[in-house]
Parts: C-alpha cells; structure tokens; sequence
C-alpha cells in the first residue's frame, strides 16, 4: 500500500504533461498556467485512496483522479471572478492575468476535460460513476449561490453555513473517495460509510479554509488574506462573533459589513479575537473530525488499510495552505 503523499508524488508526475492541445494559444495557454500553478491535489488523492482501501489501485482511478482534479480547478476559474480574487496558489488568477471572458472559457473547457477522461472508464461502471459525478457538480453549483447570497444576507444561521460548506466544497471530497472506492470494488454499505467520512472531512477542510481566509500567513496560504471579510462571507468566523458580540461589537461589525474601508479587514479580525474564534475553529473541526472518523472505523476492512486516510485527514486539518 502506497502512503498518501507517494500517491500524491504519483499523481503529480502524471499530470505535469499537457492538458489541452496548442491552439487557439489564447485559450489554452492560460488553462495550462493555471494547471501548472500546482495546489495541494487532494482530491486526485483521494480518489486513489478510495480506491486503495478495497483493492490495488486500477488505471481507471488515475482517469477518474485526472478528471476530479480538472473539475476542482474549473470551479477555482470561476471562483476568483466570483470572489474577485486576485491571487491563487501565490499567483495571479486566470481572470487577473487575462481577463474575465478568457477565464469563463479557461473554466469551460476544463470542465469539459474531465468528462473526456471520464469517458476513458470502464463500462461496466462507469454509468454509476457518473451519476456521482454529475450530482456532485450540480451540488458544487448550488452551494457556490447560496455562498453568493449568503454575503447579501444579513441574517445566515450556523445550520445554513455548513449547509452550504457541505455543498460548495464537501461533496466533492466525498464523491473522490467513493469514486475511488467504485472502481476499488467496495460494497454499497462501504462506499456509503467513505462518502460521509469525507463529507465530514471536507467540511472540517472549509473551516479551516475559512479560518486561514482571516488569520493565515499570506505567503504559505497563496491566496489574498482578509478577502472573505472584504467580501462580507458569512464565514463560521464571522457568525460567531455575530452571536456571541456584545452590543458594542455587534454594533461596529455592522457598521463594517456595510463599508469597505481601507481598515476593514483589520477592525474585523480584532473583532473576531475578542470573540475567540481560533478556539471555536478548533473546538467545530474536532467535531466534525471526530464524526468522520466514526464512518471509517465501520467499513469492513482491515485497520491498517485506513491509515493512509487518517494520515492524509490529519494533515489537512493542520495545514497553514
Ligand atoms: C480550494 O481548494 C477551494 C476550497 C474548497 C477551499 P484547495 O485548498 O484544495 O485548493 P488547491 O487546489 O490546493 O489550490
Ligand atoms: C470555494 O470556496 C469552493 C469552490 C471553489 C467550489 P472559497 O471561495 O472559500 O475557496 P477559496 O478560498 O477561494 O479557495
Ligand atoms: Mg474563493
Ligand atoms: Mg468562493
Ligand atoms: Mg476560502
């Protein structure tokens, strides 16, 4: 059995290759920037490790793995512009370095991509893996909207955040497992128990994601930090500190969700300390950790086979990027 970050050195050397044809140049040069840019590949991994914890690791797990690791970076295209992110991976975001139309069609055409690689599986599942795949973009769509009118919301409830969470990033944790796990040959009861492991993994990994948006180091994280506060996301972050804020502070939150001056992002996060939420990161990751965890334990496989999922769990709890 290969650790998690062998599979991930595996799946790196394997996707430095092109992705896309030469021309137009304008189209697919900016697409392969982007891919080339790196990211943490996780859910590529993922997919492997899915598929590992039943079986040897079939080729059709590497088209699935290609495939999901496109369809994450189609929805980061389309993210930036939507956030208006001007930073990914410590650099320029497609729309930024190129504009906006380029970077709609950069985010199409990877889409499109993974669904060529898709094609590349076996019959005999493939129909079953789609079915995740489709329902799980469709998932991703709804939950990057609710994202969009949550930060025109005043009122969002912690219920709706991790409603949301779960949709715009968890499932697609998920289905990369339970993809993986298809192909590895796990039973239905098997690759139900992995999918909600790594829903309650993926939505541990938005928390931190959130919580890095506002205290991370710049340089390590690569993306603009402050920018979900300068946006008004209705991150954890800040309904936390909505909720427990006294009058005073409940006051000047408001006053500055509703500006966007230069020391926004600043008043917010000594708001946000005052209100103690690292701790409560800490405390809602464990959380939810802890529930994933009780997933994997039921699946019928030997203890050992878990340990590359603990390990690769275990990291992205504690990363700085
Ligand atoms: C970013 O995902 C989007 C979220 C769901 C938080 P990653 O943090 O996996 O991004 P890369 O691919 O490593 O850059
Ligand atoms: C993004 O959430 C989820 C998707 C791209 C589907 P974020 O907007 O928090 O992701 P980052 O922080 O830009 O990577
Ligand atoms: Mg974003
Ligand atoms: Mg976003
Ligand atoms: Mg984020």
């Amino acid at each position: 059995m290969l650790s998690f970050q062998e599979l991930s050195a595996d799946f790196n050397k394997q996707f430095e290759t092109a992705h896309f044809p030469d021309s137009p140049v304008s189209l697919y040069a900016p697409g392969e920037y982007f891919l080339q840019i790196g990211g943490k590949r996780i859910r590529p991994v993922m997919c492997l490790l899915g598929n590992e914890l039943f079986s040897d690791i079939h080729k059709d797990a590497y088209q699935a793995a290609r495939a999901i690791e496109l369809f994450h970076n189609f929805t980061l295209v389309h993210d930036d512009m939507m956030d208006e992110a001007s930073l990914r991976r410590g650099m320029p975001t497609v729309h930024t370095k190129y504009d906006s139309n380029t970077a709609l069609l950069v985010g199409d055409v990877m889409l499109i991509r993974a669904y060529e690689f898709l094609q590349n599986i076996q019959p005999t599942y493939l129909p079953k893996i789609l079915k995740i795949f489709n329902q799980t973009a469709r998932e991703v769509c709804e939950g990057q909207q609710l994202d969009m009118d949550f930060s025109k919301m005043q009122d969002v409830t912690m219920d709706q955040y991790i409603h949301m969470i779960t949709l715009k990033t968890s499932v697609l944790l998920a289905a990369s497992l339970e993809i993986g796990a298809i192909i590895g040959g796990a039973s239905e009861n098997n690759c139900h128990h992995l999918y909600e492991f790594g829903k309650k993994i993926g939505i541990a990994f938005q928390i931190q994601d959130d919580y890095l948006d506002a205290f991370g180091n710049a340089a390590e994280f690569g993306k603009e930090v402050g920018g979900d506060i300068k946006q008004n996301k209705k991150t954890f972050l800040l309904l936390h500190a909505l909720s427990v804020a006294n009058v005073e502070q409940r006051k000047e939150l408001d006053a500055l969700i509703a500006t966007n001056n230069e020391d926004k992002v600043k008043k917010v996060l000594a708001i946000f300390n005052a209100c103690g939420v690292a701790q409560w990161a800490e405390d809602l990751k464990a959380k939810y950790m802890q529930e994933a965890f009780e997933h994997l334990e039921v699946i019928a496989v030997v203890s050992a086979r878990k340990q590359p999922l603990i390990d690769l769990a275990n990291y992205l709890m504690n990363r700085n990027k």
